[in-house]
């Protein structure tokens, strides 16, 4: 590689990681796959007409009379068409006589249990859905659910979209003011909410933080309470009422309108960094069309025999997608956990496996690498042979963690499908099909049928296989988000503005000489040493391949003679113990023996615990803040302010090199 001057380099992103395993889909699930090879034929030759019979999977009060109206960057999908997403969710599978299917195996952290059939849920929504228009809320209103991980989630969600409300759902772990912007912005009327839930052994209130926000906000009309925990709660009479009071007393019948398919089904704010949270809307049809699909392709669902797992939050884009609204719509049986993985034991995930014998379960890496820190003879003491594709979402997985994930998890037999794709698209992107792709540790392969990604320049050119460059999405597509709450401007600029006419997610990637896909983190993340711009995903790829390390997190310091330079926070497995004395050495000669000279990094430090949003991805930010002996930038989405505070005193007592 020949050195470019600073921010000039050639190349928009090294490729320097090479992988060579791979593993082809086990006979029998190829076989039998809800998706063969010639899905993406059928859909690069027609990609309109795939995503109508897609379309077809749901039921329709109206068909639709154009499949895209495409303005760009506006786009309506099945417009014409009318439906209503609960009726998809819940009432066809009863009408079709499947009610006594279980829809969800809700386990509750303390040990509680609820099996709640089809034919439940369709009562449940119904009721909810009349208290809601009791309580006045009407079609086109907003209203924000601040709740736990228990079946009300899911209820409240349905409610809304069945009465065409927007919900707007906010993760429980999020603070009063976060809870308040959103509000605010969104305009919502009611606040759908829990006394508490249970996390980490104990009752963790919620009802506090929604009366703080609401206090000096009077377009809340009222709070609609469940009891989860029977914590004591301060009442405001008048405004505040109990769920069991409201909607346990309403009939059972509930009439749903079909609304349009571009009737707004929900505001998801994305986590953002510092600036202003950004509403992200999505609408119903397409929306309800490509999270059943992939629901249904990704995962090979057999929805008769097969117990599907999104262990993540509903209040993610992941559990709204891969929690509702695709199990539920494709009629699938999903557990629904409340706790935390460590609680009451370290191995709770794989006893949740084993009691309802999970076969397709989807968690984000950050979880796998906390399972490889803890080491595997957690899994080791469960049956986890119900389990037949194991999914990965969130960030890069690493190839070592996505090893052990097929390892340690699915007894070296199942298939792992890593699955790019974002709050704003709504569904899965990018992504091995289970039956067809042969999967490479680390890479996500290939756009599903029917979406059209590449990997371009800083000019917007495609990049040739084994080039590294920048993820756009060239077509539009069903469950893409319809813009920005409030703030068309801010849509344009965000994603359309990079490069005329296609969308940019703001990720880095790299066609490998297969030409195959590699996310390799946020563009923001990338560092430029010596004029290569290197990933971070890379170097903690490489460095999570040494057998002592569990997890790393890498950013660019600057630096004198580099430009940049590569600092590394690493995390040690247990059975690695301190790493002995010469691991620093050790770990910088691995990555270089690996990517080559360019990507040794500088500083590495050992350290027991990493920045992380509540999502789980690594605030790079604060690392390079860190790194380059800065006032720490807003910690507000951090999960733990002070490991940030003990992280950055260490850096500075470690000094400058381990030269
Ligand atoms: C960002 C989106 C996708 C739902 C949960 C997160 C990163 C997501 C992957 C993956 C590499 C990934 C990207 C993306 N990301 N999945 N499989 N490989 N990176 O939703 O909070 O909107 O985050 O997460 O950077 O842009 P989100």
């Amino acid at each position: 590689m020949a050195e470019t001057p600073q921010g000039q380099g050639q190349e928009t992103l090294s490729n320097l990681l090479q992988e060579s395993r791979s593993f082809p889909p086990p006979a029998d699930l190829a076989a039998d796959a809800n998706v063969q090879a010639d899905a993406y034929d059928a859909a690069s030759a027609d990609r309109l007409r795939f995503w109508e019979e897609q379309a077809r999977r749901l039921q329709w009060e109206q068909p639709w009379s154009n499949v895209l109206e495409w303005n760009p960057p506006f786009a309506k999908w099945f417009t014409g068409g009318k439906l209503n997403a609960a009726v998809n969710c819940v009432d066809r599978h009863v009408d079709a006589g499947r009610g006594d299917r279980v829809a969800f195996y809700w386990e509750g952290e303390p040990g509680d249990t609820r099996a709640i059939t089809y034919a439940d849920l369709k009562d449940m929504v119904c009721q909810a859905a009349n208290a809601l228009t009791e309580l006045g809320v009407n079609k086109g209103d907003r209203v924000a659910v601040y709740m736990p991980m228990i079946p009300e989630t899911v209820v409240a969600m349905l409610a809304c979209a069945r009465i065409g409300a927007v919900h707007m759902v906010v993760f429980g772990g999020f603070s009063v003011d976060a809870l308040g912007t959103r509000l605010d912005d969104s305009e919502a009327k009611l606040v759908i909410t829990a006394d508490g839930g249970y996390r980490r052994g104990k009752p963790s209130s919620l009802k506090p933080a929604v009366d703080d926000a609401v206090r000096d906000r009077p377009a809340v009309e009222n709070v609609l309470v469940v009891r989860r925990t029977g914590q004591e709660v301060e009442w405001n009479e008048g405004r505040d009422v109990w769920w069991h009071d409201i909607v346990d007393r309403q009939p059972t019948e509930h009439d749903a309108e079909a609304h349009d398919a571009e009737h707004p089904l929900y505001i998801m704010y994305t986590s953002g960094t510092t600036a202003k949270p950004k509403g992200i809307l999505h609408t119903t049809g397409g929306y309800l069309t490509q999270v059943a699909y992939t629901h249904w392709a990704v995962f090979d669902l057999k929805p008769e025999s097969d117990v599907f797992w999104t262990a993540a939050d509903i209040g993610w884009v992941t559990g709204h997608s891969y929690i509702v609204y695709g199990p539920l719509a494709n009629g699938a049986t999903s557990v629904m956990y409340e706790g935390t993985p460590d609680t009451p034991h370290k191995a709770r995930f794989w006893e949740i496996v084993q009691k309802y014998g999970v076969t397709l379960a989807y968690m984000a890496p950050t979880a796998i690498r906390t399972f490889m820190k803890w080491g595997e003879e957690y899994p080791a003491q469960y049956d986890l042979s119900s389990l037949r594709v194991l999914g990965s979402v969130g960030e890069p997985i690493n190839p070592e963690a996505y090893m052990w994930y097929r390892t340690h998890i699915g007894g070296n037999r199942t298939p792992i499908v890593d699955t790019w794709w974002q709050t704003e698209t709504g569904a899965i992107m990018v992504t091995p099909m289970p039956g067809i792709t042969h999967g490479k540790p680390g890479a996500a392969m290939h756009p599903i049928p029917g979406v059209v990604v590449d990997v371009v320049d800083e000019s917007g050119e495609s990049v040739p296989n084994g080039h590294g460059g920048l993820i756009v999405v060239r077509e539009p597509w069903p469950a893409m988000l319809r813009g920005i709450w409030g703030d068309p401007e801010r849509y344009k600029k965000t994603y359309w503005s990079r490069f005329e006419g296609l969308y940019f997610p703001g990720d880095g990637a790299k066609r490998d000489e297969d030409g195959d896909l590699w996310l390799l983190g946020r563009v923001d993340d990338v560092m430029l040493v010596s004029g290569h711009n290197i990933s971070t995903t890379e170097v903690e790829s490489a460095l999570v391949a040494h057998n002592k390390v569990a997890e790393a997190a890498v950013t660019g310091a600057s630096d004198p003679v580099t430009g940049q330079a590569i600092v590394a926070f690493v995390i040690l497995r247990s059975e690695a113990g301190d790493g002995g004395a010469d691991m620093i050495k050790e770990l910088r000669d691995h990555v270089g023996a690996h990517l080559g000279p360019i990507a040794k990094p500088r500083q590495i430090l050992v350290v027991p615990e990493l920045p992380k949003t509540r999502s789980g991805k690594i605030m790079r930010r604060l690392l390079k803040d860190v790194a380059e002996n800065r006032e720490l930038g807003d910690v507000s989405t951090l999960t733990d302010a002070q490991s940030i505070e003990t992280l950055k005193e260490a850096f500075q007592e470690s000094g400058k090199s381990d030269e």
